[in-house]
């Protein structure tokens, strides 16, 4: 019998034996950036990415501190904040970081819970659990410090059904770019410090009940220049999944140490988004000035049939209209895989996305690992911080 091929989105029936049920996560609720200028990033996000306007809070909403604009597109919800005056904490987070990462929300049944589970088990609080009211009903919000001064929110929203969260109105612009096929964060990758993976795998497992599923060694993730090593820790459900990666000793500066150096510390390094058809995606974001790493060489494609084996018979994509992309395909014994990361979307060389197209693959393109981090490398020697 055939195994049908589709592009996984993990459902609650694959429960991950050893995690544990005392935080039960519904999903990524939204992600929220800190950024210097959020009315700019707003126009990139929209322009660039396909993202749609959807919610806003600011002064003309009687918010005198911040403004935070959000965008949607599909399942995926962005959060960019700016701080509208220097006494505001928000400043703190941007002069040390530049743009970035503070808030990875979790959508729960119950916030007031999530929050004492993992604060009795350890965390350090963010935000006591707070009820936030307006019209359309209230939503529950209490917030646990992950690692550097990444954010994890839990956010109960079952009794509100207004736009985003109360405080926020709708945001309707006459500038509304198409969406792009982005569909649902398929994982967020966090970066830690030397020596400082074991100790986040390990409060991921204690303090969030999560298992650790897959691991690469420096041996496994190495160029002739730098290594890194890397974790994946997922929930029960396995619809949340954070690779933590740290930097390992190579001839030349690890990529992972090159952020930790620009971030000034542990933090996102980047958001993959799901797309159904990632050729077309592709097309769409280079065509809005969307920039990715420069193609592997072409020996790289030319060994595409002999690395996917068994499933280049169900491989609809042609491997030449990849290349002209620059797309990245990896197989496991579920399927395959097609993926391609961005530069930095950001001056510092720190946070980018990947986009993703599985077809039956689970894992997160080991076997691309190598090409990929000589990719960056080349980038990082034009940085000059190889
Ligand atoms: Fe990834």
């Amino acid at each position: 019998m055939s195994k049908e091929i589709k592009n996984v989105e993990y459902g609650l029936e694959k429960i991950f034996e050893g995690a544990q049920d005392f935080l039960p996560l519904l999903g990524t609720d939204y992600v929220e950036f800190y950024v210097g200028n959020a009315k700019q990033a707003a126009h990139y996000y929209k322009t660039a990415f396909g993202f749609q306007s959807y919610a806003y809070k600011g002064l003309e909403t009687g918010c005198r501190d911040y403004a935070s604009y959000v965008l949607k597109q599909d399942k995926i919800r962005i959060v960019l904040t700016t701080p509208l005056n220097s006494k505001s904490p928000i400043n703190e987070h941007i002069v040390k970081h530049g743009d970035g990462v503070k808030v990875i929300a979790l959508w729960v049944e119950d916030a007031r819970k999530s929050w004492e589970e993992t604060t009795k088990r350890g965390a350090k609080s963010f935000m006591e659990p707070t009820v936030e009211k307006d019209e359309n009903g209230e939503v529950v919000r209490a917030g646990i410090y992950t690692y550097g001064e990444t954010v994890h929110m839990f956010v109960e929203r079952k009794n509100y059904k207004g736009t985003f969260l109360p405080g926020y109105r709708e945001w309707k612009s006459d500038y509304n770019p198409s969406a792009t096929g982005l569909k649902f964060i398929d994982h967020m990758v966090g970066n830690v410090g030397w020596n400082e993976m074991n100790a986040t795998v390990k409060w991921y497992e204690e303090v969030m009940g999560f298992v650790n599923f897959l691991s690469f060694d420096d041996k496994q993730i190495t160029t002739e220049y730098s290594a890194l090593m890397s974790k994946v820790m997922s929930n029960g459900n396995g619809r949340i999944k954070f690779p933590i990666n740290e930097p390992a000793e190579g001839k030349k500066k690890s990529q992972i140490e090159e952020y930790i150096d620009f971030y000034e510390g542990p933090g996102v390094q980047h958001l993959a988004v799901a797309t159904d058809d990632i050729i077309q995606t592709v097309t769409e974001l280079r065509a809005r000035g969307v920039e990715f790493l420069p193609p592997p060489p072409q020996a790289y494609y030319d060994d595409i049939p002999n690395r996917l084996g068994v499933h280049m018979s169900i491989m609809k994509e042609d491997i030449s209209k990849l290349q002209a992309l620059s797309i990245l395909v990896d197989a496991d014994e579920d399927g395959y895989l097609l993926q391609i990361f961005t530069k930095p979307v950001e001056d510092r060389p720190t946070l980018f996305f990947e986009i993703i197209q599985r077809m039956g693959a689970k894992g997160f393109g080991a076997g691309n690992f190598k090409a990929l981090f000589e990719s960056i490398e080349r980038e990082q020697a034009k940085r000059g911080t190889l």
